[in-house]
């Protein structure tokens, strides 16, 4: 069963006694071994090794070296001698994830041996989302596995290769920038332009010769000819971004691009026909516009021909991990910073938040927090929100190497039980599973907890290793 398995490889006999019976009142399952050729064997099957480094015959430094060749993904803890702490050095720069110096309490023992785990735990956790998110829940470089968000990348998938005209709703941040591109790009527009014209960005009285050009001595100072948008755009795609800023006399000349594809350059009365693929979008409900008569209703049916609504961050947390992971991933790259994880309960700040600038927000705070984290992994306190929202209590903005600050393992260790429990639907033999626990382990830990009556306590007490 995956009981969380140790591999304790130690010569001298009373020590690796004291420690294995040290360990299995803990709740450990254990497997021992005098020398590095005992434990090569072992090893495979360890989720944790605990290696002396001064051993008979092959020592533990090369005992590392070889757990590494052949692969071996468990932690390795290394017990030093006292006063050897250039041996230490040298272990964790082999890949040790820490070191015991001689002589040490067994409590220390318990606390770097759950730390180790739970660090273990982490980085599989984070894996097992980044394969999910690599295999399912990504769409060129879109993440999305809520239901809505698949229904859109399907959508897409079906749309793309027509010349529909397209019409993305959602809130600012909710990525329709991002769908106009993809659409565009798994066209058979995809080696023509891409052309975005921001409508509110354009000032009224320059829009009609932005969007459609100008013939010289058009106006006072139009001393060329020049192309407008949708000439540029002629054989790939428009998008109009926040289309329900467009003035009316424009709405017009629009919608006989829509209809006819045709169009003069200002000053001009000769006709030009251009092929294009209209996307458009909008962070305001048209409809409303539609019935105040600032826009026109045969253009809104124009547009609406495939209608993809993006639903705000806050309605689709499940994308939520996912989300923060790809930004880790592809930010720590891009700043080139060390912060490659994100723990349980950092992402449970992310998920507890409303992301009112949904995931441009998002994207701005991972970045923020990879630059300001002092560690390797993002923990709650790194999470630098926009606006805290009150309910978790000022943060120093320091945080110690591993644990935050005010932070014990005990608390950590609860918050990855109750996050076993959240992803495992409060199924406890489950979440056991995902914590290397017996399930009689967990409750007892659930016990202490004060999450479960203790009256199955004596069912399994400490005697966790049958
Ligand atoms: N589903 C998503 N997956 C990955 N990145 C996303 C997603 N949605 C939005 N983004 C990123 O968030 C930012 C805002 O998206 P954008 O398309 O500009 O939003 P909008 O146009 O709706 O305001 C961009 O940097 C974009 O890359
Ligand atoms: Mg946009």
């Amino acid at each position: 069963m995956s009981l969380s398995r140790i591999l304790i490889v130690e010569d001298e006999e009373k020590l690796r006694r004291v420690i294995q019976l040290h360990l299995e009142s803990a709740g450990f399952e254990i497997m021992t071994a005098a020398k590095v050729e005992q434990a090569m064997p072992l090893a495979s099957s360890a989720n944790l090794v605990l290696t002396d480094l001064r051993l008979p015959g092959t020592d533990g430094l090369r005992f590392i070296q070889q757990l590494q060749s052949k692969g071996i993904q468990a932690p390795v803890i290394v017990m030093t001698a006292h006063g050897s702490v250039e041996a230490a050095v040298e272990a964790m720069k082999l890949g040790a994830s820490d070191f015991l110096q001689k002589p040490f309490s067994l409590d220390h023992l318990t606390t770097v041996v759950q730390k180790a785990l739970a660090m273990q735990f982490l980085r599989a956790e984070n894996q097992r989302l980044r394969d999910e998110l690599d295999t399912r829940y990504q769409f060129d470089n879109i993440v999305g596995r809520s239901a809505a968000m698949r229904e859109i990348f399907h959508t897409v998938e079906r749309v793309a290769p027509t010349r529909a005209t397209v019409l993305l709703a959602g809130e600012s941040g909710v990525g329709k920038d991002m769908i106009a591109r993809a659409i565009h790009q798994h066209s058979p527009r995809k080696n023509h332009s891409f052309v975005k014209i921001n409508c509110t960005a354009i000032p009224e009285n320059l829009m009609e010769s932005e969007l459609f050009g100008y013939d010289k001595g058009a106006f006072t100072g139009a001393a060329n000819s020049k192309p407008g948008k949708f000439e540029q755009a002629d054989g790939g795609t428009a998008f109009l971004d926040e289309i329900g800023d467009v003035p009316g006399n424009i709405q017009v000349k629009l919608l006989r691009i829509l209809q006819e594809r045709q169009f003069e350059r200002l000053g001009s009365n000769f006709t030009r026909s251009v092929d294009v693929r209209v996307i458009a979008a909008t962070n305001v409900d048209l409809r409303a516009a539609l019935e105040e008569g600032r826009f026109r209703e045969d253009l809104y049916y124009r547009l609406n021909v495939v209608p993809i609504n993006i639903p705000p961050l806050r309605e689709r947390k499940e994308d939520l991990p996912f989300l923060a992971l790809h930004f880790v991933q592809k930010l720590s790259r891009e700043l080139g910073t060390t912060a490659k994880e994100i723990s349980p309960a950092a992402l449970d700040r992310l998920v507890d938040h409303p992301w009112p600038g949904n995931v441009r927000e998002l994207e701005n705070t991972i970045e923020r927090s990879l630059v300001l984290a002092s560690g390797d992994i993002l923990q709650p306190p790194d999470i630098r929100l926009e606006a805290p929202r009150g309910h978790h209590p000022a943060n120093s903005g320091q945080s110690a190497p591993f644990l935050p600050e005010g932070e014990t393992l005990e608390h950590w260790e609860q918050m990855m039980i109750r996050e076993a429990l959240r992803r495992a639907n409060g199924n406890k033999s489950q979440a056991a599973r995902m914590l290397g626990l017996t399930r009689n382990a967990l409750r007892y830990r659930l016990s202490q907890m004060g999450l479960e009556s203790g009256a199955d306590e004596a069912e399994n007490g400490v005697q966790l290793n049958a």
